[in-house]
């Protein structure tokens, strides 16, 4: 008999095949109050979750005794409690390295987005105010050449560096728990305390996972000692940052302009104070949403999960240690 396991995320026909031909599948097109009694049904006797963005701890894996693995379709895997996971020897799984260039592609628009305006200057456009020259009231702010810093030097973040290093001749700062002597040496990047990066640079992107230890890890503090051009994104998960102090921040002039790809509550509240900010540019957390990249991560996701059920040892089984992006 195959495996149960429950999908929890559309897939590409061509990834459903695959877990078909080795599970039975259950799928849920989203888990909330109207399907969330069969879905505990189901979790019954359900030896594989596939899927992103659930919740999976003590309170759900009371419910699920035959599970063997969580399959995340994510690199960031926040939503797992993975000591309890551990603890029963259930294995989780997450997809790093498939999205990097995907994730860092999204980043750099969102700094160029924001230095350059182009939201706001594209709904000019589109509503009829462009009726005469451009003052200088409509100008934005180059972006190459200046010092980016970035906090989170993982894979991403050196992709990130890359980019900025060698397209945009940026100079690179970064803080990271741990030294990074390669994009110390490949892209000229230089460690720096987080009081440090936040002084100097010009332009700063968030890209740390979610820990207890990253939790509003840009609030005040930090903000009041940014440039008051900085321009500042977030492309990790939006509990890194207070919410409240970025929007202080914005207000107060303390920093220039915002990029998001992600919120504290997502979807956002469209009455949020930041989605009425012309100097915010905002993203439904798109990061790694390309076409090819999410198929990617799907069959990535497929892969540790099938192995996993089959005894192997998944390519990306997660430990607890949350730098695994
Ligand atoms: C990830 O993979 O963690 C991205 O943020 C999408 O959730």
């Amino acid at each position: 008999m195959k495996p149960k396991v429950i999908v929890y995320k559309k897939l590409e026909p061509v990834v459903l095949e695959y877990v078909q031909e080795a599970c039975e599948v259950v799928y849920f097109e989203k888990i909330d109050e109207n399907t969330a009694a069969a879905f505990y049904e189901e979790l019954k006797n359900a030896e594989g979750l596939l899927g992103s963005g659930l919740k999976v701890d003590h309170e759900l894996l009371e419910k699920a005794p035959h599970l063997k693995i969580v399959s995340n379709i994510s690199v960031g895997y926040d939503n797992l409690d993975i000591s309890e996971l551990n603890r029963r020897g259930i294995m989780a799984t997450n997809t790093p390295n498939v999205l990097n260039e995907t994730v860092a592609d999204t980043m750099i628009g969102l700094l160029l987005a924001a230095a350059r305006r182009i939201p706001e200057l594209d709904h000019y456009v589109k509503s009829g105010k462009w009726t005469s020259h451009l003052t200088p009231t409509h100008f934005g702010v180059d972006m190459h050449h200046k010092t980016l810093g970035i906090i989170g030097m993982g894979r991403i973040g050196a992709a990130i560096a890359k980019r900025a290093h060698f397209g945009f001749g940026m100079n690179i700062l970064y803080h990271n728990r741990t030294r990074n002597e390669e994009v110390e040496r490949t892209y000229m990047a230089t460690h720096r305390t987080l009081e440090e990066l936040c002084q100097e640079a010009d332009f700063i992107c968030l890209m740390v996972p979610l820990t207890p230890e990253t939790k509003n890890l840009i609030g005040e503090t930090e903000f009041a000692l940014m440039k008051n051009t900085a321009i500042f994104v977030n492309g990790s998960r939006g509990a890194t940052v207070d919410e409240e102090a970025l929007v202080g921040a914005l207000q107060n002039g303390q920093i220039l302009a915002a990029g998001l790809d992600v919120f504290v509550e997502e979807p956002v509240r469209h009455d949020h104070p930041l989605l009425s900010m012309p100097n915010v540019v905002t993203l439904p957390h798109i990061g790694s949403a390309t076409s090819e990249t999410r198929i990617g991560m799907a069959q990535f996701a497929a892969e540790n999960l099938v192995l996993g059920l089959q005894g192997k040892k998944p390519p990306a089984l997660l430990t607890q240690d949350p730098s695994n992006r």
